[in-house]
């Protein structure tokens, strides 16, 4: 039960280049996962795409309404792992570009989180 004492911690929606966020091998392919972190005492949200060798990284911000796609952890994606699906209202997004192709948000799209691939681990860029 809550006694109203939380504290709100403030977002961030960047970080910083050369951030270690682990293997690619720690995401199924296709698959994806959800990264918190926690940046000068902000937190910041966002969740990384698998596709093969490669990694596409967004924020964990739907364009729509706002709210973090995923309602069980790390489920961002359609059944089939073909598109990313808000869990919210059905919007889905081109896991390459974060482009929305459906839904409620066509024509909008999800915010980029810059990360790269080296030596099969997932860096921000
Ligand atoms: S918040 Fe994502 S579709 Fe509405």
């Amino acid at each position: 039960m809550s006694d109203g004492s939380e504290v709100l911690v403030e977002r961030v929606w960047t970080t910083p280049a050369g951030v270690r966020l682990g293997p690619l091998d720690q995401i199924p392919d296709p698959g994806a996962r959800n990264y918190v972190l926690s940046i000068g005492g902000k937190r910041f949200h966002g969740f990384v795409v698998r596709r093969g060798g490669r990694a596409f990284g967004y924020v964990d911000r739907c364009p729509h309404a706002g709210l973090p796609l995923a309602q069980v952890l790390d489920q961002y994606l359609t059944p089939d792992g073909g598109l990313i699906a808000c869990s919210w209202h059905g919007a889905l997004f081109e896991p390459q570009t974060g482009a929305c192709v459906g839904g409620p948000c066509v024509g909008a799209k999800l915010s980029p989180w810059p990360v790269v691939v080296v030596d099969g681990r997932i860096v921000t860029a």
